[in-house]
């Protein structure tokens, strides 16, 4: 990942957001209906976040989708997220090129099934040349797997006579982490009124803001994100340092 300008402290806006969508669940139980409800009514917040934050020119926009512990929920509502991921991939695939976005799919993608994991690669290829955002959805994704999977890659270099041990430091790591090509997380946002990780960015959330947000996600749209937004602008980044000494950088 790109380092972030680690002296600046004015940040108008995020150039990386990171959101864990959460309370779709709860979203639908509230409303009478079944779980897989708000699945499906939480595929219209993703639309207009992404349509939003591409307005506030985020570079890049990372969104958890499915993460690598939900295979433990009911076979029904997995395979329902399955075929969701899969309808909404084909059909958002064209209206993300119109808005210049580049989708990347991030996670273990092996774990899916050949026909989910060829349109998956479809709806890269169609975005591959858009340049105005990335749009990076994080399925079967689990932070520390993030994080194994790089040491694996590492591990094999080393093993070829590639590199050696005293070679990795936290930069070689970071190239074979998922967002390696992409700015440092600077805010991280789950709604749903939880406030955990939940095995997502682990790796690169080491000095993201955090912003919890009670609604839930079928019901996060403008209001809810420039909430957050005015948060962010309002914080000061230290990256260790002291606020005076910050203070004297501005
Ligand atoms: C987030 O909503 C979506 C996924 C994890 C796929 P949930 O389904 O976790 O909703 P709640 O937390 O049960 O309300
Ligand atoms: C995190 O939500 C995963 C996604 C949003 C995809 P969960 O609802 O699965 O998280 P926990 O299990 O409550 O921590
Ligand atoms: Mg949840």
């Amino acid at each position: 990942m790109t380092q972030p300008d680690q002296q600046a402290n004015v940040v108008p806006t995020p150039k990386h957001i990171a959101i864990i969508m959460d309370g779709n669940g709860r979203w639908a139980e509230a409303q009478g209906q079944p779980r897989v409800m708000g699945h499906r009514a939480g595929v219209k917040s993703v639309r207009d976040v992404v349509a939003l934050c591409r307005q506030h020119q985020v570079e890049s926009l990372t969104l958890f989708a499915f993460s690598s512990e939900n295979w433990r929920r009911p076979e029904g509502e997995v395979k329902l997220l399955m075929r969701l991921f899969s309808v909404v991939l084909r059909r958002e695939a064209k209206l993300l090129k119109r808005n210049d976005v580049r989708l990347k799919i991030i996670g273990d993608v092996s774990g899916f099934d050949q026909k989910l994991q060829v349109r998956i690669r479809q709806a890269e290829a169609d975005t591959a040349h858009c340049q105005g955002m990335v749009l990076n959805i994080a399925a079967n994704y689990g932070g520390r797997w993030d994080v194994v999977n790089a040491a694996r890659k590492l591990a094999d270099l080393a093993v070829q006579g590639e590199i050696v041990p005293s070679d990795i430091d936290e930069v070689l790591f970071d190239r074979f982490t998922s967002l390696s090509d992409q700015p440092e997380v600077d805010l991280l946002i789950r709604t749903g009124g939880e406030q955990r990780i939940s095995n997502f960015l682990l790796w690169q959330c080491a000095y993201s803001e955090l912003f919890f947000s009670d609604a839930l996600w079928p019901d996060f749209g403008e209001t809810a994100l420039q909430e957050a937004l005015d948060s962010f602008a309002s914080r000061q980044r230290r990256f260790g340092l002291t606020s005076a000494q910050v203070a004297t950088v501005e």
